[in-house]
């Protein structure tokens, strides 16, 4: 993609314990199909864990969860066995974790018991409090060991019986979870399924059996998600009405419990960003709860009959000038590498772009578009001009600044098209507004590139980094990680020359099909001498769905079955 002339700019820039509760029976019998749902949280340092994710790791046999609560004594005095415990049976398949669902405990304080403590398991937040619910979590201290197989709960209940509210053992005679893990390692029945827990008290929300969709549900629906899930839009059904949301609630469950809608990746915990499109944990509580309590209509007109946003043309307004890529094919199946269709700048002198929309001409398998404006004579010398990916809406630069497009210099789009099951064709436009004059703040855009890294066939968190110090001060508007089908996460850290450090943003579960560019609410000072350290790791494993191919070592390269490191920074250059 853009080699050496780097200079980039951005455009885009209790009653679930019906579920699983074991009173004496087994897991098995005691929900749906037994299995534990699958669900995706971040932990205390933000990085992202589903469940099904590492059941499905070939060499899993199941995972023990450990309910955790800040300032608990019967979780801070478990914490020496836990350790010992996931040293001891790590390597034989079994995974640990904690899992925090205390509506009083954040993010920031539970990282500052672990450290105290010496944790060394991740502690998953629980911040809707929906997979404790699901568990039929009452107390902390308990743990929870399911079944990579069958994914069924195999044990609940304490680690042992050396602990008790009033009294504590030297030592323990009953060792429920090592005995539950043996058995389950050795592929036999467990023989002991649960025991009493004592633990601090986890209070979880009432069930508000109150909420309906006409009330509560069709507002939240249409804030964050209706704008792509509408007839003609982005998302590949609409939620047009009660009986169409109702058909897929159980979907919506799934993909609002896994984080995979809406698609909003950035961690909450670190940084504001004017383009969130994310949902807040009350929502989503509000939405999995009234699926939960099988989608309550309620009364009145629905909500969404009839509303339908109606996407402008032009997010931006009608551009100045509009150049369209001639028409693409598109086939109906594979995948396809980029398409580079290169035009002629349509102006005879050099402009300053002061705002840029790409208009993909079909939704359906534009998956994303880049131009650059390439040098006549050196095609190396490429730089940013816009791009698009699902859900940008076109970039405007910031008050009195613009991007340069040198006289002469070649429109280059980069095309990806995704197959969508029937041959579709597209004219994708790009529309310009701009300004002939020169403008005294040049938007420029830092690229951040590391070529240098082999990635090992099948290895699930491979990652790397690169630090670049920044010389004379900048204003920031725009931050974008890219990297391609492997890619698992990426996040930008500042460190300021007082010492100070800023996590702005994080992406811990990126995801390829969305590009997106995070725009900070307020733009990032960063004075002379600022540290940017950006951070990713790769999934080439046979669990990442989107890897081309997991027994291939994988380098630097500009098709997306390569990798690449490749974050950029849309900054004004503040003068000294
Ligand atoms: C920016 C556009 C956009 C927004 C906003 C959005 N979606 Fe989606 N949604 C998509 C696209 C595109 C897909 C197809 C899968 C993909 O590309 O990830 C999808 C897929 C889904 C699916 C899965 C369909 C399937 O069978 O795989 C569900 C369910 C869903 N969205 C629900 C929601 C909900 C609930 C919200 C709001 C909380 C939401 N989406 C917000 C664009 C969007």
């Amino acid at each position: 993609m853009l080699r050496e002339k780097s200079i980039i700019t951005i455009a885009l820039t209790t009653s679930a314990c019906a579920l699983f509760c074991l009173s004496g029976e087994t897991a098995a019998e005691s929900g749906k199909s037994g299995a534990v749902e699958n669900f995706a949280l971040l932990d205390h340092e933000g990085k992202f864990h589903e469940l099904d994710y590492y059941l499905r790791m070939p060499t899993s046999k199941g995972i023990a969860l450990f309910i955790q609560g800040n300032g608990c004594p019967l979780v801070q005095k478990r914490v020496p066995e836990l350790n010992r415990l996931k040293a001891a049976y790590e390597g034989k398949g079994i995974l640990f974790a904690m899992l925090n669902a205390n509506m009083q405990d954040n993010r920031s304080e539970i990282a500052a018991e672990a450290k105290e403590f010496g944790i060394e398991l991740p502690i998953l937040k629980d911040e809707t409090q929906l997979v404790a619910e699901r568990l039929g979590v009452l107390r902390t201290a308990e743990a929870f060991l399911i079944d990579a197989k069958s994914k069924a709960l195999v044990y609940r209940g304490a680690i042992d019986d050396r602990m008790n509210y009033q009294k504590e053992k030297p030592e323990a005679e009953q060792l429920y979870l090592r005995d539950a893990i043996e058995s389950l390692i050795t592929g036999e029945e467990v023989v002991v399924k649960s025991s009493d827990a004592p633990g601090c008290r986890v209070v979880l929300p009432e069930k508000d059996q109150s909420i309906t969709y006409v009330d509560h549900v069709a507002p939240i629906l249409k804030s964050r998600c209706v704008t792509c899930h509408t007839t003609g839009g982005l998302g590949p059904f609409a939620m047009s009405n009660y009986s169409k949301v109702k058909g897929w609630s159980d979907m919506i469950a799934e993909v609002l419990m896994t984080r995979q809608m809406p698609p909003w990746h950035a961690d909450p915990e670190y940084g504001k960003f004017a383009n969130d499109c994310g949902i807040s944990p009350e929502e989503k509580r509000t939405l999995v709860s009234w699926i939960n309590a099988d989608c309550p209509k309620g009364e009145g007109d629905d909500p969404l009959e009839g509303f339908s946003p109606v996407a402008p043309e032009w997010h931006l307004g009608e551009p100045q000038k509009i150049v369209a890529v001639p028409e693409q094919t598109v086939e109906p199946e594979g995948v396809f590498d980029y398409r580079n269709v290169t035009l002629d700048n349509p102006f005879g002198e050099d402009v300053w772009l002061t705002a840029t929309e790409i208009r993909p001409g079909n939704t359906r398998v534009v998956h994303h578009v880049i131009v650059t404006a390439v040098h006549p004579e050196a095609d190396r010398l490429e730089k940013w001009v816009t791009g698009y990916a699902p859900g940008t809406e076109g970039s405007t630069y910031p008050e009195g600044s613009a991007v340069k497009l040198p006289k002469g210099w070649k429109l280059k789009f980069q095309l990806h098209y995704t197959a969508s099951g029937k041959r579709e064709t597209d004219v994708t436009e790009l529309g310009l507004h701009y300004s002939t004059e020169p403008t005294k703040n040049e938007f420029k855009t830092k690229v951040v590139m590391n070529h240098d890294f082999k990635i090992p066939s099948g290895a699930y968190d491979f990652g790397t980094e690169k630090e670049f110090t920044i010389h004379s001060g900048a204003t920031v508007y725009a931050l974008n990680p890219h990297m391609h089908y492997r890619g698992k996460r990426m996040s930008f850290e500042a460190e300021f020359p007082d010492g100070r450090k800023e996590i702005l943003p994080s992406v811990p579960n990126y995801n390829f099909n969305w590009q997106r560019t995070y725009i900070p609410e307020t733009p990032l000072e960063f004075p002379a001498g600022t540290k940017i350290v950006v951070r990713n790791a790769w999934d080439n494993s046979s669990l990442n769905p989107h890897n081309p191919d997991p027994s291939k070592d994988v380098r630097w390269g500009d098709q997306t079955f390569d990798e690449m490191f490749f974050a950029t920074i849309g900054y004004i250059e503040k003068a000294e």
